[in-house]
């Protein structure tokens, strides 16, 4: 098996103007917990992860944090520092004891267009739990996707720099390439790029135990009176489902299962799914039809934190 140079994705970090409605809708309706809080600043854990937490919300102006990855041990991080100091990428810090909830050993840095990124090892657990049947609450954050106006060089900075492999990508006949599917690991993507408009934040997926509790999770957040973007369906790329949703802030939010596992990376090949072709996107038939409309809804924001640290 490929041993790739980074384990997992760890977290995502937001800032939003209303930090108590956003953290009351990932705690109250998207089923994440409360791990800790501090000041103007939320941690939420997914209870079938052993993350310390896996989404940290902050009172700012809107923008991306930082997104965070795992590596496998404190050499690991000392050696990615090492190759990426050699290859002229901008940091925060180098790698150092951190002191934010969850502790580890990890150095921050910003990507080729700006956000910043997190690398770390040896966090402290939490004590996750099995997800019950038919409990409709994430079990883990399966993945993030980040808009670029550069799809081709943002996708080569993450393969280049951070060891990812591109396990798919949808194009569209006379636009070209509008996605790639970014692994780290067995898991067929833990992040996606996808060609916008401008950096921002595409949207972050959650897992669900299975099928039956990604559809129970899917009518709860309905009848919370949060409004479904696009879904339910099940992607070819991947071969997971999709249900996306907005939360408060105007985030797309996703619930997913079942996402495909690359047990034999040497045997994979990467293909290029044809988007207009119904089956790619959705190969039950049961989402909405995808329009121009919905594209836009992920288009988010503008990033207001490119090449801006954050401050915890
Ligand atoms: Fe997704």
């Amino acid at each position: 098996m490929t041993v790739r140079q980074l384990s997992h994705l760890r977290y995502l970090a937001l800032a939003v103007e209303d930090l108590e409605t956003e953290a009351d809708f990932l705690s109250t309706h998207w089923g994440l917990s409360v791990a800790h809080r501090e000041g103007d600043t939320v941690y939420l854990a997914a209870e079938g992860s052993p993350e310390p937490f896996s989404v940290r919300l902050r009172k700012a102006d809107k923008r991306i944090d930082l997104i965070s990855f795992g590596a496998h041990s404190r050499a690991d991080v000392d050696a990615l520092f090492e190759k990426l100091s050699a290859k002229d990428v901008k940091f925060v810090h180098p790698p150092q004891e951190l002191t934010q909830f969850g502790g580890g050993y990890g150095m921050r840095f910003f990507d080729v267009d700006g956000r910043t990124v997190e690398v770390s090892a040896d966090v402290e657990l939490r004590q996750s739990r099995k997800i019950n049947e038919r409990e409709p609450i994430p079990v883990k954050l399966s993945h993030v996707v980040f808009n670029t106006a550069n799809l081709a060089t943002t996708s080569a900075w993450y393969v280049e720099h951070l060891d990812f492999a591109v396990s798919d990508t949808l194009a569209h006949p006379q636009m070209g390439p509008i996605m790639d599917f970014l692994r780290c690991n067995p898991a067929h993507h833990s992040l996606a790029i996808a060609q916008g408009p401008h950096a921002s934040l595409h949207h972050m997926s959650f897992e669900m135990r299975g099928v039956e509790e990604w559809m129970r999770g899917c009518g709860k957040i309905l009848r919370s009176g949060t409004r479904m973007v696009w879904g339910p369906g099940r992607h070819n790329a991947g071969d997971n489902t999709f249900a996306y949703f907005l939360s408060p802030a105007r985030n797309t939010v996703e619930y997913t299962t079942e996402l495909a596992v690359i047990e034999d990376e040497d045997a994979w090949h990467p293909s290029v799914l044809d988007v207009t072709k119904v089956t790619t996107q959705d190969q039950w038939g049961t989402a909405n039809e995808f329009t121009e409309l919905i594209a836009r809804e992920s288009f988010n924001d503008v990033d207001l934190g490119l090449f801006v640290a954050p401050p915890v």
